[in-house]
C-alpha cells in the first residue's frame, strides 16, 4: 500500500526568503519540498539550480525533491548531489540513455524520479519502472505554475497504478481540492501543488485535505 506524500512546490514560494518557506510547509505538514529546475531551454523560464539547493541545505531537514526540466539532465547529476538534493527527477523526453542516467543517480546517492510530459505516452516508463524511486507524470505543460489541470493524464496514472501497485505515482500540475479526488482514484500518491497551497488562506487545510484524499 502507498501512502500519501504531499510536496508543495516552492515555485510559488517568496523566492527571496526560500529557506523560511521551506520550513514553513514542513510545519505545517508537507513531506517533500518539491524544487522546480528550469533552464530556459527545455522549458520556457528559468529558475534555480545546485547553487541555490547548495544555500538552502543547510537549512531545511526536508527532503528535496528536485524536479529538472532541464536539457542534458546528465551534466548536473554531481551537482545536485553535492548540494544535498535527496531526489533527483529528469524529464524523460531530454535523456538519450534513461538507464545510464538512473544509475548515475543512484550512484551519486540521490533517490532517481522520472518526468513524462502530457503528450508523452505512458508506456515508455515502464521498462525503467523497477529502477526508479517515483514517476512524475506531469498534469500540465511544464514551464509555468498556476496552469489548468489536465484531467485526461489520469489515463496514464491509473494505467501505471495497475501494473506497479507499490510504485511512488507523482502528479504535478494544476492540483486542487477539486481535483485531487479524481487523482487519487487514479492512483496518484505523491502530490506536488504550488498555487493551491500558496495562495491558500490555510495552506496547512489543503495539505491535510490532499492527505486525506489519497489516504482514503
Ligand atoms: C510546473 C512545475 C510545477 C508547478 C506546479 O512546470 O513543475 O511543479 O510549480 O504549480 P501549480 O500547482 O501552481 O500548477
Ligand atoms: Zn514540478
Amino acid at each position: 500500500m502507498v501512502v500519501a506524500k504531499i510536496a508543495p512546490s516552492l515555485l510559488s514560494s517568496d523566492f527571496a526568503r526560500l529557506a523560511d518557506e521551506c520550513e514553513r510547509m514542513l510545519s505545517l505538514g508537507a513531506d517533500y519540498l518539491h524544487m522546480d529546475v528550469m533552464d530556459g531551454h527545455f522549458v520556457p523560464n528559468l529558475t534555480l539550480g545546485a547553487p541555490i539547493i547548495k544555500c538552502l541545505r543547510p537549512h531545511t531537514k526536508g527532503f528535496l525533491d528536485c524536479h529538472l526540466m532541464v536539457s542534458n539532465p546528465e551534466q548536473w547529476v554531481a551537482d545536485f548531489a553535492s548540494a544535498g538534493a535527496d531526489l533527483f527527477c529528469f524529464h524523460y523526453e531530454a535523456t538519450e540513455d534513461a538507464a545510464a542516467l538512473i544509475d548515475a543517480i543512484h550512484k551519486s546517492g540521490m533517490k532517481a524520479g522520472m518526468a513524462i510530459k502530457p503528450k508523452t505516452p505512458v508506456d515508455v516508463v515502464f521498462e525503467f519502472c523497477d529502477r526508479l524511486d517515483q514517476v512524475l507524470v506531469m498534469t500540465v505543460e511544464p514551464g509555468f505554475g498556476g496552469q489548468s489541470f489536465m484531467p485526461d493524464c489520469m489515463d496514464k496514472v491509473r494505467e501505471l497504478r495497475k501494473r506497479f501497485p507499490e510504485l511512488d505515482i507523482q502528479v504535478d500540475g494544476g492540483l486542487d481540492p477539486e481535483n485531487i479526488e479524481v487523482a487519487a482514484k487514479a492512483g496518484a500518491n505523491v502530490i506536488v501543488a504550488g498555487s493551491s497551497i500558496f495562495k491558500a488562506s490555510s495552506p496547512g487545510d489543503v495539505i491535510s485535505l490532499f492527505r486525506k484524499v489519497v489516504n482514503e
